[in-house]
């Protein structure tokens, strides 16, 4: 059976770590909005067959302009979740697989993006993309003592885009008991397992103004192969 995979992309957020002065989806990187980069990696992914954008209530006219006939655009919720929860409404009935990816990541190359697509088009119900942790992790108390050194070996820091059965999302999102930053929280308050794929450096979420000098900086010294990679600019000469 031929599965269709949809992308569902919340990009509702203010951005108030950010502390522009526009929605940080709307934030220019490069030229244009970290939004048009993110559905740009996600239109370059072969698996992704369609995709819906959570917009700001306010920006919802200049982000469907912005991204044109191919893409939906729906108003986001007052939460992350609720964004999500509003996109998912929308999908069509032959969708069934779903990638929940965010706004804020707007270097997420498509060689991840289709990495998590084909394990859930393969038939995992639940994938994240994550790396490992490469400080040192402590738990404190409510005074900020030292209550122990954690075992970081068994810890990943967890990226999207997020993959899931679209019958399991719905399901999660359905019965979520409280708001969670991502979409497989959701889907382990089921009992269902969920599957780590490794992550990718440049998939990182743009939360601080340092995030955006750090991905300008990117951008300066890599480009997007033909692989769906990012390669550094230098390599061959050209370009
Ligand atoms: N998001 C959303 N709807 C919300 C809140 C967040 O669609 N009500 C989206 C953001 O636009 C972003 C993603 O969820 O693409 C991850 O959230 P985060 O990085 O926290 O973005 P913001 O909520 O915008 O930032 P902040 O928490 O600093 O205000
Ligand atoms: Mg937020």
């Amino acid at each position: 059976m031929s599965r269709r995979l949809a992308a569902v992309v919340p990009a509702a957020g203010r951005g108030e770590r950010l502390g522009a002065a526009v929605p940080k989806a709307m934030h220019l990187l490069a030229g244009e909005p970290l939004l048009v980069h993110a559905v740009r990696a996600l239109q370059a992914a072969p698996s992704v067959a369609a995709v819906v954008v959570a917009a700001p209530p306010s920006q919802q006219q200049e982000v469907c302009a912005l991204l044109g006939p191919r893409v939906c655009v729906v108003p986001g919720g007052a939460t992350r979740q609720e964004s999500v929860a509003r996109s998912l409404a929308v999908l069509a009935s032959e969708v069934d697989a779903v990638l929940v990816h965010d706004a804020a990541r707007p270097l997420t190359p498509p060689s991840l993006i289709e990495s998590v697509a084909s394990a859930v088009l393969g038939g995992e119900r639940a994938v994240v993309p994550g790396l490992p942790i490469p400080d040192t992790v402590k738990q404190v108390d409510a005074a900020g003592r030292v209550v122990g050194t954690v075992d970081r070996a068994g810890l990943r820091a967890i990226q999207t885009p997020q993959g899931f059965e679209r019958a399991l999302l719905q399901r999660a999102h359905a019965g979520a008991r409280s708001e969670l930053t991502d979409d497989a929280g959701l889907v382990e308050q089921l009992g269902q397992s969920v599957l780590v794929v490794p992550g990718d450096d440049a998939a990182f979420k743009v939360t601080r103004p340092g995030d955006l000098a750090r991905a300008e900086a990117f951008l300066d010294r890599f480009k997007l192969g033909p692989d769906g990679c990012w390669r550094p600019r230098e390599a061959g000469g050209h370009g």
